[in-house]
């Protein structure tokens, strides 16, 4: 038993990193794993080692990116306690000028495609009864301490993490009201695909099994922010808090990319 409160969730990017483990992390008997991912063979993989620890298992190959497709996977879903916008990809520019076609992939995945999952959500979640927690549903968006951080070598990434950081702050104090929670994740770096070429010291890198902990029991805690590793999240704060105009001549002078989630990656789960 996992001993989360929660019987029901849906999970994007399941076939991969922080994704897959969040799923077992959650797997539980009498629980019912929605997972989504674009490589069947690996999202197979995941369904079977959550069945493994007693799931019930539904996968759906999909891309967040396409809306109508999305709105019907968790339309047909039923019940969902914990819905995890979780599918996101990296993109560095190694300090050279971002290119249009990757600004444009990373906000429609990280941005567009959390809307396209936490918006037919929370339409659903609107008509269910409370559960064991209390809460109608939750929806948690996976940003990441880059939010807090202009970096400039990953200006969509880092921009893209900020908006549904933001965007699930501001919405939970209107959808508490009717008994609907969002939680915005930004964690440091974890061991992933997404980071596994970063040419740079990652501070407090945490396996993916850690990671998917602290984000479980954050989310089952109710905090609205769940961020992690502290001293990542402090340091993270305080360069975000500098006037821009120096943040941007002290960034601009550091060798290597100074965040982890960012070196040019397109996942590829
Ligand atoms: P990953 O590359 O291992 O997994 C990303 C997952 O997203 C894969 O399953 C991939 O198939 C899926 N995905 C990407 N584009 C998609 C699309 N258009 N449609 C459907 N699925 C798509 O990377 P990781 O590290 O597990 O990333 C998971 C989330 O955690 C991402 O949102 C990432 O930005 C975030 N994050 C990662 C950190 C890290 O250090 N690895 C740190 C902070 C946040």
């Amino acid at each position: 038993m996992a001993g989360y409160p929660w019987t029901s969730l849906l999970i994007t990017g399941a076939s991969s990193g922080l994704g897959r483990a969040l799923a077992e992390g959650a797997a539980a008997p009498g629980v019912v794993l929605h997972l989504s991912g674009r490589d069947a063979g690996r999202l197979e993989a995941t369904a079977e080692a959550c069945r493994a620890r007693g799931a019930a298992v539904r996968e759906a190959v999909l891309d967040v990116t396409d809306a109508a497709a999305m709105e019907g996977w968790i339309a047909a879903a039923g019940r969902l306690d914990l819905v995890i916008a979780n599918a996101g990809v990296s993109g560095g520019t190694g300090d050279a000028v971002e290119p249009a076609a990757q600004a444009a992939q990373v906000f429609a995945t990280n941005v567009t495609g959390v809307l396209n999952t936490a918006l037919p959500a929370i339409a659903a979640m609107a008509g269910q009864a409370p559960g064991a927690d209390g809460v109608r549903g939750r929806v948690a968006v996976i940003a990441s301490l880059a939010a807090f951080v202009a970096s400039p070598s990953a200006p969509a990434y880092c921009a893209s993490k900020a908006a549904v950081q933001r965007w699930a702050e501001a919405l939970d104090a209107s959808e508490r009201r009717r008994g609907i929670r969002l939680h915005a994740v930004c964690p440091g770096f974890i061991r992933t695909p997404m980071t596994a070429r970063n040419p740079f010291a990652m501070p407090g890198l945490m396996t993916p099994e850690q990671a998917a902990r602290r984000t479980l029991e954050g989310i089952a805690s109710g905090r609205l922010r769940v961020a992690y590793p502290w001293g990542l999240y402090a340091a993270s704060r305080l360069v975000g808090a500098l006037p821009p105009g120096w943040r941007s001549a002290l960034m601009g002078r550091l060798p290597a990319k100074p965040a982890g989630d960012q070196v040019p990656r397109s996942s590829g789960g």
